[in-house]
């Protein structure tokens, strides 16, 4: 009854594990179930590994979170040689992600992830909204380098579907798909965090190392849904079937439904894996009681499915 299908692949449910909120993969399967996923998206992976930004690297807010990790991950050959290894027995579809500063590092990536050694990774989502890096959100912003970036990756993954993850900041989030998806993008995670701040008063700093950092969890979940609402409904001619992720602030079934109504095909549970890392199987059986109220035999059945 929730099985569905992400970018062609099979998937057994719509939830997805969001980029940076599970580890690696691996780790988020000490405490749920592989099976309990959909897919699961790995760290942000960068050719060089990288150390993050410095502490405080996350706060909470009463709304949500603020983080400025900074991509901090092991970089490509570690990924390769520790990682790897350990994603190929696991019972689930792996989303790999790939981050950088320059185009060519988004080369380097994507012909590691369509090595034969990378087999265990099915989808690949280009990052291109980190709000915590000097150049994270560089290439999600600008039509023109988004294209470059997007046509000249979409070739080096050997035919593996490629999701192109954009901002809630962005002001112009259908025109960047439409970019995305004519450059050979199969489909769209919306979105990345929101950029944000937040400051201390009596230190008069900012309550995380950086500036400012990215804003998840319940605080973005109905901007986002409004995103994917619009983007679905504009891309009704252009792009009809663009498989989408509709990840922001989902916590519990009710959140994950409110996605599938408006036009995702799939759902990212993120900061939700931090509040309550036992989430994905409390959402999977709401949804399931909730699909078998609605008269459909499938979930897929109420993927658009608003009523106006
Ligand atoms: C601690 C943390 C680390 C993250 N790391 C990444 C990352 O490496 N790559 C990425 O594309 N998104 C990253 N994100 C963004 C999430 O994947 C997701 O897009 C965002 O948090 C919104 O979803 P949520 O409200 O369910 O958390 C990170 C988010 C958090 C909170």
């Amino acid at each position: 009854m929730l099985a569905t299908n992400l970018c062609g692949i099979p998937i057994r449910n719509p939830i997805v594990a969001a980029a940076g909120t599970a580890g690696y993969g691996p780790e988020i399967l000490e405490v749920v179930p592989a099976s309990h996923f959909g897919a699961i998206t790995t760290k942000s992976i960068t050719p060089e590994g990288r150390d993050g930004n410095p502490p405080w690297r996350v706060t909470d807010l009463p709304a949500g979170m603020l983080n400025a990790i900074g991509l901090a991950n092991l970089g490509l050959d570690r990924f390769m040689s520790e990682v790897m290894p350990e994603l190929r027995n696991l019972d689930t579809v792996m989303i790999g992600s790939i981050a950088g500063h320059r185009i060519q590092d988004y080369h380097e990536v994507a012909k590691g992830f369509a090595d034969d050694a990378a087999s265990a990774l099915k989808i690949i989502e280009l990052n291109v909204s980190c709000p915590n890096t000097a150049t994270g959100r560089v290439f999600g912003d600008d039509p023109a380098l988004l294209h470059e970036l997007v046509a000249s990756t979409v070739p080096l993954l050997q035919g593996k579907p490629a999701l192109v993850k954009l901002s809630p900041g962005s002001a112009d989030p259908l025109g960047l798909a439409r970019v995305a998806l004519d450059a050979g993008a199969t489909g769209l995670t919306l979105c990345n965090t929101m950029p944000a701040m937040a400051v201390d008063p009596e230190t008069r700093r900012s309550r995380i190392g950086r500036a400012s950092g990215g804003l998840s969890g319940p605080a973005v979940h109905p901007m986002v849904v409004k995103i994917v609402h619009d983007v679905r409904a504009g891309l009704q001619e252009s792009h009809p079937g663009t498989p989408i992720i509709g990840l922001g602030g989902v916590s519990s079934w009710r959140d994950a439904a409110e996605f599938l109504l408006v036009g995702a095909d799939a759902v990212g549970v993120g900061t939700g894996l931090f509040i309550d890392p036992r989430s994905p199987s409390r959402i999977l059986r709401g949804l399931e009681k909730w699909v078998g109220r609605q008269d459909v035999d499938s979930i897929q059945a109420l993927v658009g499915a608003l009523e106006s």
